[in-house]
């Protein structure tokens, strides 16, 4: 990417992406930060807009406009979550969907899960999960991927684009009965609930990949993921720690998406 950056440059072009963070949710706070050290790091522009916990919606509406009408800036994220007197579907549909580096808007869902072809952003998560699947060439096809939590963020997009690349897709989650016979069953195993250390390492098939997207804090607070690492890596096949299994790739699907807009933007 930094290749492609420089080149953009030396073109005259400057890829500009703005997130927006409302309020002072801690995990939050280390994403956005993350993400602003990598795009300095690749040359991308990257404006951070913090606000207080008691922004209102209008007061964000009226944010994301005058970036939407800013020519210069080619993505634009709101981080969730967002404090609860905003509605996050009215927000999510306020971001032009030429600037929607996140891919949550519903036209860009929709095209996810028509499985269309062409360009369009798709949840940062999810993409870069697919992105670690083909560099160590796990081939979703004919495959039983399991996916455990239903967000609009990660679970559902990433039902979606496995079941593009030809897995067979289950779709679990806090409701669901017996959550282990499913989990057992997956060649492909997606976690993304929240919930520390959720799956061990008995709910895991043998060689089974494990994609572990949590980042959760156990009864000492240190970070740890939803899955039980120690004793599930001795199961799986393959499997990503927490931290620096996922995150880091979120990161990079979001400079990847940054980069896409500008083209789009400026071709
Ligand atoms: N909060 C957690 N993950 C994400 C993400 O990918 N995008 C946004 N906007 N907020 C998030």
């Amino acid at each position: 990417m930094k290749a492609e950056v420089d080149a953009m440059h030396e073109a005259g072009i400057e890829p500009k992406l703005v997130v927006i963070i409302v309020g002072n949710d801690p995990a939050s706070q280390i994403y956005v930060r993350n993400k602003h050290r990598k795009a300095i790091k690749l040359g991308i522009t990257s404006i951070i807009e913090r606000r207080p916990q008691d922004f209102t919606q209008a007061e964000l509406l009226a944010l994301i406009d005058q970036y939407n009408r800013d020519d210069s800036v080619h993505g634009i994220l709101v981080q969730l979550p967002l404090p609860k007197q905003i509605d996050e579907t009215t927000i999510i549909r306020a971001i032009a969907i030429e600037k929607d580096v996140d891919g949550f808007r519903p036209e860009n869902i929709g095209k996810l899960f028509n499985n269309s072809q062409g360009y369009y952003p798709v949840s940062c998560t999810p993409k870069g999960i697919m992105t670690m699947l083909s560099h160590y060439e796990i081939d979703p096809r004919g495959q039983h991927a399991v996916i455990v939590g239903d967000s609009n963020i990660v679970g559902r997009p990433m039902g979606a684009l496995l079941l593009n690349a030809g897995a067979t897709v289950t779709y679990t989650h806090i409701l669901t009965k017996d959550l282990a016979s499913f989990t057992r069953t997956a060649d492909i195993l997606i976690v993304a609930t929240g919930v520390a250390h959720l799956i061990k390492a008995a709910a895991i098939k043998p060689g089974a990949t494990v994609i572990d997207v949590g980042m959760d804090r156990d009864e000492n607070g240190k970070l740890v993921g939803d899955v039980d690492y120690d004793h599930a890596k001795d199961v799986a096949g393959a499997i990503t720690p927490v931290p620096g299994g996922v995150g880091p790739m979120t990161i990079t699907a979001l400079m990847q998406q940054t980069l896409e807009l500008t083209k789009l933007a400026t071709q």
